[in-house]
């Protein structure tokens, strides 16, 4: 069955990319992006983002999906548009290559703020509402999400800064990551240390 092989630890970067096969073992679930459009999430990132969502409503915050799943073709229309947008060096700290993306798994998101009824979905913009975002990582782990580029991390991740891109390992894992301050490159790291 679909999804019966899933890693939720599985390494994505630019040293560790996905390979072709690797798309059809996932269970992608639909749901609605921040602008009502159809997009897919993995299963169980889907049922635990939708509880972090109803709890951070709690708090007053709203959020939605600006991004989840991505194909190989998705990826390479979003650095098409930040290429123009944006420039090369920006896309080189912001934007994966095409099998670099761990939104290829579908475990990634993207969580895009509702201010006032107001979608906020533009980088420049969601990086000014940092202390919302700092609000909300800090129940991340909670919910099995930990902060996946986070500052001071950039030249271990690879990616600057973004407190918008969480990224679903389950609730052990992610406690054990952000109590221990790692990312998932020293994480994994270290296991295999451990291992060897
Ligand atoms: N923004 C992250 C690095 C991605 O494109 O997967
Ligand atoms: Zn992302």
């Amino acid at each position: 069955r679909k999804g019966d092989n899933m890693d939720y630890m599985v390494l994505v970067n630019k040293n560790n990319m996905i390979e072709d096969s690797y798309f059809n073992g996932l269970d992608l679930v639909e749901c609605k992006d921040i602008l009502g459009d159809t997009i897919q999430i993995e299963k169980e990132a889907y049922k635990s983002y939708l509880e972090l969502k109803k709890f951070l409503e709690t708090k007053d915050i709203h959020i939605e999906l600006d991004s989840a799943y991505r194909s190989r073709e998705t990826q390479q229309s979003i650095i098409d548009e930040y290429t123009i947008k944006y420039g090369e060096e920006y896309v080189s700290k912001y934007v994966a290559p095409v099998g670099a993306s761990e939104h290829h798994t579908g475990l990634a998101l993207d969580i895009g703020l509702v201010i006032d009824n107001k979608e906020i979905i533009e980088n420049e913009e969601l990086m000014s509402k940092e202390n919302i975002y700092l609000e909300i990582h800090k129940y991340l782990s909670d919910f099995g999400f930990i902060l996946r580029y986070p500052k001071g991390k950039e030249e271990i991740t690879g990616y600057n800064y973004e407190p918008w891109h969480v990224r679903y390992v389950g609730i052990e894992k992610a406690k054990e990551i952000t109590e221990n301050n790692l990312t998932l490159e020293e994480y994994v790291l270290e296991n295999n240390k451990v291992l060897l």
